[in-house]
């Protein structure tokens, strides 16, 4: 071995006497020949180096062969602010304050991949311009129930919504010549015992719902890195899976990407050796406590590894694949000369963040038309909610930020309004007065001492004066709302929400509310009010966004990325799956919380459609201020392909008299399976705008695949010859047109 090394040592120095440039640091020669090249220059060592941290957020690369450290950061909604080398808590940069862009779920509402790209491109600017390689994001976990504590994070309940909505996020970011991370492969669909859950699903539930969003991340959006999971699946840890990791990822999709770990979610060197896994991050090993500091050495991927290859425990073959993922994550970021140099706070991200919240708050009610309010009708408003003047880009976990500045909801209005502001706000009640988050604080001194009682009053006075109330309440990033580690307790408003609103609703005919937050929640009110916005966590244009939409300078356009649930029992993972599940044992005799994701492929509006279920808000809806009609379907045969391929195409009109965009969603009903099927299932959308009376044919192509199954038995996606409907939709629930047609056996 050492001789060997010895004489490629002596290759590599005689190379670089030759003035010639190695091929591995030659950018016009094919990456995998770099990749062969350089893999063949390392000692056994510096590959055992490479394939784990070196701090909290790095890897070492290759220091002798000038190969490049690689630097992660969080998150999808924003660039983590720099921590210590081997700390969670703030550097305390001066230069690293960010654009916090909306959250991933007001994109997911925007229904509209054009703005995916828009913003993975501008956020993977920021990477780039803070010399980050990967950027870990984006979260795309299915929305199983409205209690995780990170579905804010994610883009809802649909595999077809987060399929078409990843992939150009990532083609955005990595169009920086920065990694998107795409995570947490999979199943991570909750919070609670994050570690120990052990997610039981049906090959048939896996591929159909919780794989897709994935699968298009690495086959269409060719994401260079993938995250694993801190749970487990089928008893073994998801970040060296080999079900998920080799069998699926590497395996069936053929996947050329490095595996990183969660942080921390590495628990021994065999698995981690045998089951995918590429890069070791955040552990804390064995024999160590929790953030024992500088323990890079210790990793299980790190020196007991290295001695189990020394001692013929392992072979090199599992090391000389994860290098390999490793280079190519490489040079496909920091030694790729060729990338942008990137942005941070520029103009377009700031015009970016508006935009996308602007697309994504929606519209779910609006009696009696009460909006848009008209900014020049004097009018005098009363304002109520904390939310109204709490600042959201800090908080939730690892996704929390330091950002450039904060538009309050509040702050939006009044500049809005200017001088013909006739505002009153009053807080309503107090629920979380922390605004700090790892160091980083921000908006404002929360703390106010006045009873429950006092708050409540005040709130009504000033309704009962008022021509309108805007409550803007909802939930925030604090433990056990939508915050990283803890779930939900409830599907309900915190803080006594839910009685203010109604006794707001007495005190005055004309309340808005303005739910903020990244989940549905019980809305009991909501026949007692007249308008209701589910608006999201928006970043630093909070305030003008929510502004520009209530004042009906914008029209809104957001559709719900997932089923807003009266109650839990709506949903099928607490009506028939279990949650959060009960205890178990893995693999290695370890206790787990097993978890039986019994409602199976009937998730979201999937089990709501099945049981004939009434929510609050149906999956796909969203109001505008405009109105628009739906013609007759028209379908017909696409000639020349080897496959029956349908064309369906539907006029739609703006039957309204201001601009407004429409989403028009495809939904696919097997009229006849051998197996059971959903109601329907969504298999396309289009985001129109139309000027008031213009009329746009909307069409769609329909492909086998879009009338399949995923087939257990054989392992197959399978489309049964036999009656389909092809329905076309405002929402899932709001079907205005649709067509038959029949799938011949071939
Ligand atoms: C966290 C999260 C993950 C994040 C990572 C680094 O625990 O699960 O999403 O990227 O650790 O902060």
């Amino acid at each position: 071995m050492k001789k060997s090394l010895a004489i490629i040592a002596l290759a590599a120095a005689a190379v670089n006497a030759s003035g010639a440039t190695p091929t591995y640091l030659d950018d016009s020669r094919p990456l995998e020949e770099r990749v062969e090249d350089a893999l063949s220059r390392m000692t056994l060592r510096e590959k055992v180096n490479l394939i784990h941290a070196q701090s909290k957020f790095s890897a070492p690369g290759v220091p002798r062969l000038g190969i490049a450290e690689l630097w992660c950061t969080d998150g999808p909604m924003g660039v983590r602010p720099e921590v210590l080398w081997d700390e969670w808590e703030q550097a305390e940069w001066t230069n690293d304050s960010c654009t916090a862009f909306p959250s991933l779920t007001a994109l997911a509402a925007t229904w509209n991949p054009d703005m995916a790209m828009l913003y993975g491109k501008s956020i993977g600017e920021e990477a780039r311009f803070r010399n980050k390689s990967v950027l870990l994001g984006p979260g795309i976990n299915i929305y199983r129930t409205p209690l995780n504590g990170r579905n804010f994070e994610y883009i809802g309940e649909d595999p077809y919504l987060v399929a078409s909505m990843v992939v150009p996020y990532v083609e955005g970011v990595q169009s920086n010549g920065v990694a998107a991370c795409v995570k947490h492969f999979a199943l991570n669909n909750n919070e609670i015992n994050r570690h120990t859950s052990n997610p039981i699903v049906d090959d048939r539930t896996l591929y159909e719902i919780y794989l897709p969003g994935f699968k298009a991340a690495a086959t269409e959006g060719n994401a260079w890195s993938f995250m694993g999971g801190y749970n487990l699946f089928r008893g073994e840890h998801a970040s060296y899976n080999p079900i998920l990791m080799n069998q699926i990822l590497k395996g069936e999709w053929g996947w050329d990407g490095a595996v990183i770990s969660d942080w921390g979610a590495v628990h021994d060197t065999r698995t981690a050796v045998t089951g995918g896994l590429d890069m070791e991050f955040g552990s804390w090993t064995n024999g160590l406590t929790n953030g024992a500091s500088n323990a890079y050495d210790n990793y299980f991927l790190a020196n007991p590894y290295y001695e189990g290859i020394m001692d013929g425990t392992y072979s090199t073959d599992e090391l000389d694949d994860k290098v390999r993922r490793v280079l190519r994550l490489t040079f496909r970021t920091a030694m790729d000369r060729n990338r942008p140099w990137g942005s941070m706070g520029s103009d377009e991200h700031v015009a970016a963040c508006l935009e996308i919240g602007q697309e994504g708050v929606v519209l779910l009610q609006n009696e009696g038309d009460i909006l848009p309010l008209n900014p020049e009708r004097k009018m005098k408003i009363a304002v109520v909610g904390e939310n109204a003047i709490k600042a959201m880009t800090v908080g939730g976990g690892s996704s929390s930020l330091k950002a450039r500045y904060e538009i309050s909801p509040l702050d939006g209005i009044k500049k809005r309004l200017g001088d013909k502001a006739d505002i009153v706000y009053a807080r309503g009640y107090v629920g979380d007065t922390n605004n700090e988050y790892n160091g980083v604080v921000a908006g404002v001194d929360l703390t106010d001492s006045r009873s429950p009682e006092e708050l409540k009053a005040e709130a009504i006075r000033a309704a009962k004066d008022a021509d309108v109330v805007l409550f803007i309440g909802g939930l925030n990033k604090s433990n056990n709302q939508d915050c990283e580690d803890t779930d939900r307790l409830t599907l309900d408003l915190p803080y006594g929400q839910n009685e203010l609103i109604e006794a707001l609703a007495e005190a005055n005919p004309n309340v808005v509310v303005v739910n903020i937050s990244g989940t549905g929640v019980a809305m009991p009110w909501k026949d007692k009010v007249k308008g209701i916005m589910q608006a999201w966590y928006l970043g630093n244009e909070t305030g003008n966004t929510l502004a520009s939409l209530i004042f009906g300078d914008v029209n809104p356009s957001g559709k719900l990325p997932y089923t807003y649930y009266a109650t839990l029992e709506q949903c099928g993972a607490h009506a028939l799956g279990e949650y959060p599940g009960h205890p178990g044992t893995d693999q290695l005799g370890n206790e787990v919380m097993d978890i039986p994701y019994n409602e199976g492929i009937f998730v979201g509006y999937r089990f709501t459609d099945k049981n004939n279920l009434t929510p609050s808000f149906p999956f796909g809806h969203g109001l505008s201020y405009t109105d628009f009609s739906y013609g007759e379907a028209r379908v017909g045969r696409k000639e020349g392909t080897n496959e029956d391929v349908f064309t369906v195409t539907v006029p739609v009109t703006n039957t309204g008299n201001r601009v407004g965009k429409e989403v028009v969603q495809l939904y696919v009903a097997d009229l006849e399976s051998s197996q059971p099927r959903p109601v329907k299932e969504l298999k396309g959308f289009r985001k129109v705008a139309l000027a008031p009376g213009e009329t746009r044919d909307v069409s769609f192509e329909v492909s086998n695949a879009d009338l399949s199954f995923f087939d257990a038995a054989t392992h197959s996606w399978v489309s049964e010859p036999g009656e389909f409907s092809l329905l076309i939709g405002s929402s899932s629930a709001d079907i205005r047109s649709g067509v038959n047609i029949t799938l011949l056996p071939r």
